[in-house]
């Protein structure tokens, strides 16, 4: 054990730095934990408190920690880069690979052997993710869980999505605006994230389609004492896996990113997983593309009746049996062979998995939604790509053709949505640009631009949107998202005008606009737009733009790619 341990390049020997290295490291612990046979265990924690959706996670550290003693190794609170989704501005997408880049290095610094990975938040699973990919140690992911249902007025809040319906029933005058802000006292229940099928509990979904979680971990409740034991397990078999070095390489593997966008289709998840899958594949070197997801979740009927697309939470679909019960209704399109941590295929794990209420789990052979994983839509105004979730939209609104109205920014669009001489009906197509990786910068969750009021007034609650914005996992409706490139990178998004007509047709996989090559050859982005691009000039910002990759291939830093290994100094690079 001795050898193979990486920590022992720290602790082995007899020489000056040996003693400095465990010297500085007893504080209490056990005599023999520094020799060389026990493995050092760090515990990635995005505890926060201004992460309100981890703040429970030292908990859970303290759960992992005990079952890392009880196998025999020796665990360590590393806290890292946290985001509360809610909090951080302009975005915390644009810190997204900040936090993996700041965490692969801290993984590789220091002197551990294992990694638990706490995330629960939107951008921490997917940056922890990416980091342990790029130092490639043996890793496992302990996702934070959702928080229990709130209830406003005798009705379930699912958080996120009812308040984009709020909202919008307060702008339509349907309910007062004191009745919208009393709301706001039961939106958040307690402890952990949101409880609708958004972000949060779609990459935690993703982890655990990838192999990365204890099978039957995702989805567990954050007040539920079962995660606690969940975590006390994780923390004995990190020990395990550290001792036979299974890898994340070793799990996440092509087959097992397929698996993922399967899970995402069958549990109806969150558009912000493409950008994250795309963006973990890159750090193990996997060519992932945007037409694997399109491949992938063809065919994948959405089962989970959970907001956004349906009505239910994430308590309801634990109590239903759960994220494998869910997926053992789909147990034939999954690939076979990829393991997860604990060495066993994900696909053994998934039989005997009882529905215990097929109306949130509702069969296979009635689905919410048919063919219904995530569609990506390419043209002349998209020559890269686009994505839509067609289980979140309007069904009429699949295919459609309308002007376009268009904002060059979002404080345009904000200023002017709201303007009784708008033009616009509820069959013009809202065209929000300036908002992808670089032109904002950090792609912010907006796609879902608010519908015109004086369309609201009269009943419309749905209209097509495009954007190279993202949206937020708990949102829905027909909105167009990561057009690629982005308008501040050239894209055609850049040169489309109000009134040129817009075609969508997701069935045949068409975004486009009605504008001729030669004419596109002369048009020019309007001086608004380009005023709205960023233009940082020092720090993360300005390293960020110079370097983000566009929405199709995952929004990573380009120099970010692939993995650097557990190597330290000189020998890593
Ligand atoms: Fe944290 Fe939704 S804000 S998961």
């Amino acid at each position: 054990m001795l050898n193979h341990l990486r920590s022992a390049g720290w602790y082995e020997g007899s020489d000056r730095n040996a003693y400095i290295h465990r010297a500085w490291m007893r504080r209490g612990n056990p005599e023999d934990s520094l020799d060389g046979s026990k493995p050092q265990i760090a515990i990635a924690n995005t505890a926060s408190d201004l992460t309100p959706c981890n703040m429970h996670l030292n908990e859970v550290a303290d759960s992992v920690k005990n079952g890392v003693w009880a196998a025999g190794g020796v665990p360590y609170n590393l806290p890292v880069v946290s985001l509360g989704e809610t909090q951080v501005k302009p975005t915390a997408m644009l810190w997204r690979n900040m936090a993996a880049m700041a965490m692969e290095e801290m993984f590789r610094a220091n002197p551990i052997d294992g990694l638990v990975l706490l995330g629960g938040c939107d951008k921490t699973i997917p940056a922890l993710l990416m980091a342990a990919a790029s130092v490639d140690i043996p890793a496992v992911v302990v996702p934070g869980g959702p928080m229990l249902t709130g209830h406003f007025r005798g009705e379930a809040l699912g958080c996120g999505t009812d308040v984009w319906r709020l909202s919008e029933e307060a702008r339509a005058g349907k309910i007062t605006g004191a009745q919208f802000l009393a709301s706001e006292q039961s939106m958040i229940r307690g402890k952990g994230h949101c409880n609708t099928m958004g972000t949060a509990s779609t990459m935690a979904v993703v982890a655990e389609a990838l192999g990365m979680t204890i099978p039957g971990f995702a989805g567990t409740p954050a007040a539920d004492a079962r995660l606690l034991s969940l975590s006390h397990e994780t923390g004995r078999l990190i020990v395990d896996m550290v001792g036979i070095d299974r890898k994340p390489s070793d799990i996440m593997t092509k087959e097992s990113f397929l698996n993922a966008i399967i899970a995402v289709a069958a549990v109806g998840g969150s558009t912000n997983s493409v950008v994250h899958l795309l963006a973990i594949a890159g750090r193990l070197g996997i060519d992932l593309t945007l037409d694997d997801f399109d491949a992938a979740g063809a065919g994948v009927p959405v089962m989970a009746n959970l907001q956004p697309s349906g009505v239910f939470l994430m308590d309801d679909l634990y109590r239903a049996g759960g994220v494998l019960a869910l997926l053992t209704q789909v147990k034939d399109l999954f690939h076979p062979e990829p393991i997860t941590v604990t060495g066993r295929p994900l696909v053994d794990y998934l039989s005997d998995r009882p529905v215990y209420d097929d109306t949130v789990i509702v069969p296979r052979d009635a689905p919410l939604m048919d063919d219904a994983g995530i569609a990506v839509l390419r043209g002349n105004l998209a020559p890269r790509g686009a994505i839509i979730k067609p289980a979140a939209a309007t069904p009429a609104l699949l295919q459609h053709v309308g002007p376009a109205v268009v904002f060059d920014s979002i404080e345009d669009m904000r200023e002017r949505i709201d303007d009784p001489d708008l033009d616009v009906t509820a069959d013009s197509v809202l065209v929000l640009r300036g908002c992808g990786p670089r032109g904002y910068p950090g792609m912010p969750e907006v796609g879902n631009m608010p519908l015109p009021q004086k369309l609201l007034q009269h009943g419309v609650r749905d209209m097509v949107r495009i954007s190279d914005a993202r949206m937020s996992g708990t949102a829905y409706g027909t909105v167009i998202l990561h057009v690629a490139p982005e308008a501040a990178a050239g894209g055609p998004l850049a040169f489309i005008r109000t009134g040129d007509i817009v075609t969508i047709d997701v069935e045949n996989r068409v975004l486009s606009f009605d504008v001729t090559d030669d004419e596109l050859q002369t048009r020019s982005q309007t001086p608004a737009s380009e005023a709205a691009y960023a233009a940082p000039v020092r720090g993360w910002a300005k390293l960020y733009i110079d370097h983000v990759m566009q929405a199709d291939t995952g929004a990573d830093l380009d120099f970010l790619v692939g993995g650097s290994g557990e190597k330290v100094g000189r020998e890593s690079h």
